[in-house]
């Protein structure tokens, strides 16, 4: 254990400013405020500090993980000083301990959770790191050794952090991965089962029935601020649970947006393309809204976006098109399993949204919903959804 380590098991109480001090003090003096617990035995143990160990318990860790359960009000300030101590010297808010924790998830579960200044230091953290890897990410041209600019996904140099946690939990995983590669998902073959959607092969829950009750709740977002005659669209059939809801609203016109050719043909199966009040865009968001919006003669009451393999940079892309097809009075809402892997995560991308749409002139506000019951992951890949509250988006002009 090295100096800095020693000093975050805050082995004497009351916690007071000379910690703060003492942090100071060691991180001036050139100890790397990342350095982590497993760099420090390596170095002990006379090994490459730099050597993968596939954890890293950083100090910032050490130190939520050593604090009381109850702290006094001065003494949350002085934590509060060392955590920003911290990240003026660039600790990082979401490693992975030897416990595959970030320091976000170990104050949530010691009860320090939102609302709590600490937990919301985290966020903070977590939302200021990403917006500034998005700044270096668009203003870096990566370069590969032949001077040809390098596709910035298949980088790993300015990866949003959502990304590099997700690595950090899949590194034995096939790098074209049809949940992260949309051109091999619309390649994949699809298989509906009684309650799920899946990609026939590697078993990615494409959609999961358990989401019936949030696709309810969305539905009546979508309705909510209508007028007489509401024109919606959805984008991603997928199981057709938010289409056969909407349907039963008898909208003016409902357009709905799929891409991949086995979703397209279980629709035309099941009449979606005969029904007079529905209108199919056949192909990728990507393609067929732009030609809406060069068209300019439709404008939606309600849009609502819930598609697979897609990432946050694609949402940014959407945020476009959104306001060019929304009524001004109108909603537009998504499946927000954003970051839903890790609640620090998911409030992270909370906040994030809001800040991207405020951008255009909306406001996101967030219901949150209660998920008592775990969904039945056992006949997916994996869970694609692991906290115990969903937030349900509503953007709006603002
Ligand atoms: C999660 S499912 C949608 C589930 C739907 N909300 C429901 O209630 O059943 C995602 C759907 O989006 C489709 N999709 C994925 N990427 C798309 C894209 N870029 N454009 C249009 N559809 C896409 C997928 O093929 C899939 O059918």
């Amino acid at each position: 254990m090295s100096n800095l380590h020693d000093l975050l098991a805050l082995n004497t109480l009351p916690i007071t400013e000379i910690y703060v001090d003492e942090l100071r003090k060691l991180l001036k003096s050139g100890i790397p405020a990342t350095y982590t617990l497993e760099q420090a035995a390596s170095h002990e143990a006379g090994r490459d500090e730099d050597e993968d160990t596939g954890s890293n318990t950083t100090p910032l860790h050490i130190l939520v993980r050593s604090l009381p359960s109850k702290l006094s009000e001065d003494e949350t300030k002085v934590v509060l000083q060392m955590m920003d101590v911290l990240f003026e010297y660039g600790a990082g808010w979401n490693f992975l301990d030897y416990q595959n924790k970030s320091p976000g998830d170990v104050l949530w579960e010691k009860g320090f959770r939102t609302g709590n200044p600490l937990y919301e230091r985290i966020v903070e953290a977590g939302v200021s790191a990403e917006l500034l890897l998005r700044r270096l990410d668009e203003n870096i041209e990566f370069l590969s050794e032949d001077d040809e600019p390098v596709d910035e996904e298949e980088s790993d140099a300015g990866e949003t952090i959502d990304a590099q946690i997700t690595q950090a939990q899949d590194v034995e995983e096939a790098p074209r991965d049809t949940a992260e590669h949309q051109d091999e998902y619309l390649k994949a073959k699809l298989e509906y089962t009684d309650n799920s959607l899946v990609t026939q092969e590697n078993r990615d829950g494409v959609m999961m029935d358990w989401e019936t009750d949030i696709m309810r709740l969305a539905r009546d977002s979508l309705f909510k601020y209508a007028g007489k005659e509401p024109v919606v669209l959805n984008i991603g059939f997928g199981m057709g649970i938010i289409d056969t809801l909407i349907q039963e609203q008898s909208p003016y016109k409902h357009y709905i947006c799929e891409a991949h050719p086995d979703v397209l043909a279980r629709m035309r199966e099941d009449g979606w393309f005969e029904r007079d009040n529905v209108v199919v865009l056949e192909g990728r968001w990507q393609d067929t809204l732009s030609a809406l919006l060069d068209e300019g003669t439709v404008f939606f009451d309600a849009i609502y976006y819930d598609t697979f393999s897609e990432h946050y940079s694609d949402m940014l892309e959407l945020y476009d098109n959104v306001v060019g097809l929304l009524k001004p009075e109108g909603v537009f809402s998504f499946f927000n399993g954003l970051g839903a892997d890790r609640r620090v995560c998911y409030d992270v991308y909370r906040r994030i949204v809001d800040v991207d749409v405020r951008n255009y002139g909306m406001k996101c506000h967030f219901t949150a919903i209660p998920l008592p019951e775990k969904p039945d992951w056992e006949n997916v890949r994996r869970s694609y959804f692991s906290c115990d509250t969903y937030f349900h988006p509503e953007i709006r002009f603002a």
